[in-house]
This record gives structure tokens, C-alpha cells and sequence, in this order.
């Protein structure tokens, strides 16, 4: 068996089917995070290649044996679909690949916020209240305790999150959901709002261990209904919201909510399934209750994303990230 091939698999969409027009940039995101892991894997001594597809998978797919090669999975998705990503880790799975992070299974629980959620109450992992919400009408005779936030109930990296996200009343809260309907052609998640601090939380590897805890620094913003990552932050550089929102990794946090947080994280990753890698996204109320607001399968590892320098922050370099993940694909270790 040729242990030391790799197949660096992402997925390229010229257009998106659906959303706003710079949705494209998180698309296009992965590109540079492909050739990074390329380029860590190759300075490792692994035969590698890069591979995009667009749609074909399995066509994709047929020059490269599965006896021969173990895939590197970064496909997130298909032109902007992202229930996709689940097809193509279960097209890896029964074409019987080794490849890296979650399997389908997992993946398809969490690139769906609802079923996601479901999940995690089933399992007794705190997550906040929310409704699925299939009709603004739906939202008639409402009356939420607080502020919520709506959500695209199945997109990821920000997409379809900004400062109209938060609403307060019942016109807001329709036409947020009425957007999200219209644009995202998908269901709206409307939850409630969490005031409190921001924790991502790296893990990878089998029990699994956690990386240093990552925070968002929000101080910029004095309202705490700002204070969100929304899709400027993560992905318009020129942005007021991208410049005041750096991450603290590691995070200042004291031992006992450390604690609850890293029991929580761990909670969150069996009540998924994950595998190999992962990041759990938490909000934390004035209390110091931790509430999951989202399990990401397979987090960005791009050099300037969060799971890297969560494990910077633990002492390794960006090769051995690389390695470890694929070390965790073939050998479980
Ligand atoms: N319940 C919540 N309370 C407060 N802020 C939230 C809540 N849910 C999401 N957010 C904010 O919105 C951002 C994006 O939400 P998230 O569920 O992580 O979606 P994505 O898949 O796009 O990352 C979070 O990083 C956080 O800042
Ligand atoms: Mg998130």
C-alpha cells in the first residue's frame, strides 16, 4: 500500500447557485487552504496532488485508486449548496477511502443548524432555544422572550449573518426571515440571542484532546447586540467589524468556566460524531453558562484560520497540524 500518496481534495464553483454575490469569497477560501496543506504535506515527504471538482465527485475521483491514495478532505460543499458536503464524504466513504475528519453522518447533522441542535439537546448539551421557521407568516403571534438572532438554517463560515440578524421585534424578526427565505432559498433558524462572551473551541484526535481556547474580542463594540461575527468580520478586510474583532488564543478565562466549557466542547463532538478535527463555536451568557451555537465538522484549516492557531498556540507548527490530522485519517493516532 502506498501510505505516502495524498489526495488534497477541495471544491471549486465558479457561481453559486443562491445568496449574495460576495458570498463567493468564503467559497473561494479554500483555494489557498488547499495549497497551504499541499505545500505542509509535501515538505513532510507525502506524494501529493491537488484535485478541485465542481460537481462530479466520483469522476474527480476515478484516476486516483483508493488502494493507493488516502484523500485529504476539504470539500465543503458544491456551488454554494453545503448540504453537499456530506455527499462527498459519503462518496468517499463507499468508493472506501481513507480520508481525513468527520464522516457523512456527522457532517450532514452538522451543516444542518436545526437537526444539529436537535442533536445536541437529545445529548443534554446546552444549546439556546431556537424555532425553525419555514414562513414569515410563521412568525405571527410570536412573542420571544429577548432577542434572537436568525440564521440560514444550512450555511456556514457567516453566510447570511449580519447586523440585520439580530432583531428585537416581531417586523425585524419577519423580515430577516422573509430574507433568508427569499435569498438563501432555505429555512430560517431563529434563536435566541446570548449576550456574553465568544469561545471557539478546537479538538482533534480520538478521546479528543482540546486545543488552547480561542476568544473573540469584541470590546470595540459597545452594543452588545454587535457583538457577532458576522460575514464582514470573517471575510471583508476593509471592514470596520473585520479590524475590531481579533481573536485571543489563548484565551484569559478562569479555571472553573475553562472547565465547563471543555466539558461542554466534548459533549458537543460525540453528540455529532466527529472525527479526526473539529470546532465548537459557544456564546456564554452573564451567568457563565456556556450554550453551543454550532458544531463546525472539519473547521477552515487555513494558516490564518482559528483551528491553526489554536494548535500554534499548543506548540505546533502548521506541518505537523497537517500531519497529525492525516496521521489521525490512516492510523487513528
Ligand atoms: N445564539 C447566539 N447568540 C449570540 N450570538 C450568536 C448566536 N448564534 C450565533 N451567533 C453569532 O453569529 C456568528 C455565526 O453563527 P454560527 O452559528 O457560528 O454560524 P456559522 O456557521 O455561519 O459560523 C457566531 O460566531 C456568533 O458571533
Ligand atoms: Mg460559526
Amino acid at each position: 500500500m502506498g501510505a505516502g500518496k495524498v489526495l488534497v481534495l477541495y471544491n471549486y464553483s465558479q457561481h453559486l447557485v443562491k445568496g449574495e454575490p460576495k458570498d463567493i469569497l468564503a467559497e473561494h477560501g479554500v483555494i489557498a487552504c488547499a495549497h497551504a496543506v499541499a505545500a505542509a504535506l509535501r515538505e513532510a515527504g507525502y506524494t501529493v496532488e491537488v484535485v478541485a471538482f465542481s460537481t462530479d465527485i466520483e469522476a474527480t475521483l476515478a484516476p486516483y485508486p483508493p488502494k493507493e491514495w488516502i484523500v485529504f478532505n476539504l470539500g465543503e460543499g458544491l456551488e454554494g449548496r453545503l448540504f453537499e458536503e456530506a455527499r462527498i464524504a459519503w462518496a468517499l466513504e463507499a468508493m472506501g477511502y481513507r480520508f481525513t475528519g468527520s464522516p457523512g453522518e456527522a457532517i450532514a447533522l452538522s451543516t444542518n443548524k436545526a437537526k444539529a441542535k436537535e442533536a445536541l439537546a437529545r445529548a443534554g448539551v446546552p444549546t439556546p432555544p431556537w424555532k425553525l421557521l419555514r414562513d414569515p407568516a410563521e412568525v405571527d403571534g410570536w412573542r420571544p422572550d429577548g432577542p434572537l438572532i436568525v440564521k440560514p438554517v444550512s450555511e456556514d463560515a457567516s453566510i447570511g449573518i449580519g447586523a440585520s440578524s439580530v432583531v428585537t421585534d416581531p417586523h425585524q424578526l419577519r423580515e430577516r426571515v422573509a430574507y433568508i427565505l427569499n435569498r438563501y432559498r432555505q429555512a430560517a433558524l431563529a434563536e435566541k440571542f446570548i449576550s456574553g462572551r465568544e469561545f471557539n473551541i478546537s479538538l482533534w484526535g480520538n478521546e479528543p484532546e482540546i486545543l488552547p481556547l480561542a476568544e473573540v474580542d469584541f470590546s470595540a463594540f459597545a452594543n452588545p447586540l454587535e457583538r457577532i461575527v458576522s460575514f464582514a468580520a470573517k471575510w471583508e478586510p476593509d471592514s470596520f467589524e473585520y479590524k475590531n474583532t481579533p481573536v485571543i488564543c489563548p484565551a484569559v478565562v478562569d479555571p472553573e468556566l475553562k472547565g465547563r466549557i471543555e466539558e461542554v466542547a466534548k459533549k458537543a463532538w460525540h453528540a455529532i460524531g466527529c472525527r479526526g478535527y473539529a470546532r465548537v463555536d459557544m456564546r456564554v451568557d452573564t451567568e457563565g453558562n456556556p450554550y453551543v451555537v454550532e458544531v463546525n465538522c472539519n473547521p477552515d484549516l487555513s494558516p490564518d484560520a482559528g483551528f491553526y492557531r489554536a494548535a500554534r498556540a499548543a506548540g505546533y507548527t502548521y506541518t505537523e497540524m497537517v500531519v497529525r490530522i492525516l496521521r489521525l485519517a490512516v492510523e487513528g493516532v
